[in-house]
């Protein structure tokens, strides 16, 4: 059965380095409806850095989320009204990040010990900004690993008037594992996910981790509300296009695509960004196709690259799909 597209919603994951304004540009060609994520942007790097370049955004990327790392609630309620005031569409909170870095500063994935917490902070957030306040977690901390250890995190933080939860399906071991690691070692747990959304039929409920290909975002549908693609949406961005399917919308061809980023790169060069470092966000355009290697040489480990470049390497590598296809 196809899933009611108006229900569900399908987002890219917030992740960090990686969900820049110039990858979210691009994340876009590839799908109108798709929620697109910030990557996490701390509350101090928000007060005391540059807001307006940390908060930059074309306005194609909307619907667009806002995901903020921190614990302290009056900063935290200033940030939501910092993101309501650019215009974004949502304000996250992260409780699912399990590096070092974020739990001496006690906020991601630790804060899943503190469901008052994280209820405090929803609260003093939504009662400052009108756009909804969410919360990304993981099925568990440590040993804290039970159905029931996260049916009363959402429980709590449901009552202080959170609506949608996004739900990464591994435990976070906070001790003895890299970030990395925590995003692979820890065994995938659909199930308890799922188990959610009967237990709060009033909430929304999305799930996220391992998911890659079209077939698997169905079938996750029938389950939850919406389904966050992370590392799949990054490394191999076409399947975003694939998702049109399930909204019966076309799905634009990859040659469509590099002519819409093409003029974006060249009004960001206008701008004064370095190409060579926005360039590393589309390496993956090409995955899995004949040419994708070649295209990753030409854009990649450069000091200096042109737009002009870059359209060369795209026709290049366009090229080398048609004679293939054309010989098959
Ligand atoms: C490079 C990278 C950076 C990440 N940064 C964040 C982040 O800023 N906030 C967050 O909630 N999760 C972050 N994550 C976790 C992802 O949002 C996602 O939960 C995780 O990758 C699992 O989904 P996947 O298996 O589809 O990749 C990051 C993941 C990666 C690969």
């Amino acid at each position: 059965m196809l899933a009611d597209m108006t229900q569900k919603r399908i987002s890219v994951a917030p992740m960090i380095d990686w969900t820049t304004t110039d990858y979210r540009f691009f994340a876009r060609l590839f799908n109108p409806h798709l929620y697109l994520y910030t990557e996490m942007i701390s509350t101090s790097a928000l007060i005391h850095g540059n807001t307006a370049r940390l908060l930059r955004f074309d306005a194609s990327e909307r619907p667009l989320v806002l995901q903020l790392g921190g614990a302290d609630p009056s900063e935290m309620a200033h940030c939501a009204r910092l993101a309501q005031d650019y215009g974004f569409d949502e304000v996250n909170i992260n409780v699912g990040c399990p590096s070092d870095r974020v739990q001496h500063n006690k906020i991601g994935a630790c804060l899943m010990a503190e469901p008052d917490t994280v209820a405090n902070l929803v609260q003093v957030m939504q009662a400052e900004v009108d756009i909804p306040v969410t919360v990304k977690h993981r099925i568990g901390i440590d040993d804290f690993d039970s159905y029931e250890f996260m049916r009363d995190f959402v429980d709590t933080v449901a009552e202080a008037g959170c609506r949608r939860f996004i739900v990464h399906a591994r435990i976070a071991w906070l001790q003895g594992l890299s970030p990395i690691q925590n995003r692979e070692i820890p065994p995938l747990r659909y199930e308890d996910v799922y188990r959610l959304k009967p237990d709060f039929p009033k909430l929304l409920i999305e799930i996220n981790g391992g998911i890659t290909t079209v077939d698997e975002v169905r079938t996750h549908l029938n389950h939850v509300d919406g389904v966050m693609l992370g590392r799949a949406g990054y490394q191999n961005p076409y399947v975003l296009a694939e998702l049109n399917e399930l909204w019966e919308t076309p799905v634009p061809t990859r040659a469509e695509i590099l002519a819409k980023l093409l003029p974006y790169l060249e009004s960001q060069v206008e701008n004064g960004e370095p190409l060579p470092s926005l360039a590393r966000h589309y390496l993956g355009l090409f995955q899995g196709l004949p040419g994708a290697r070649k295209w990753r040489q030409a854009l990649s480990g450069k000091q200096h690259l042109t737009v002009d470049e870059i359209r060369q390497a795209g026709e290049r590598t366009l090229g080398i799909i048609e004679r293939m296809d054309t010989s098959n």
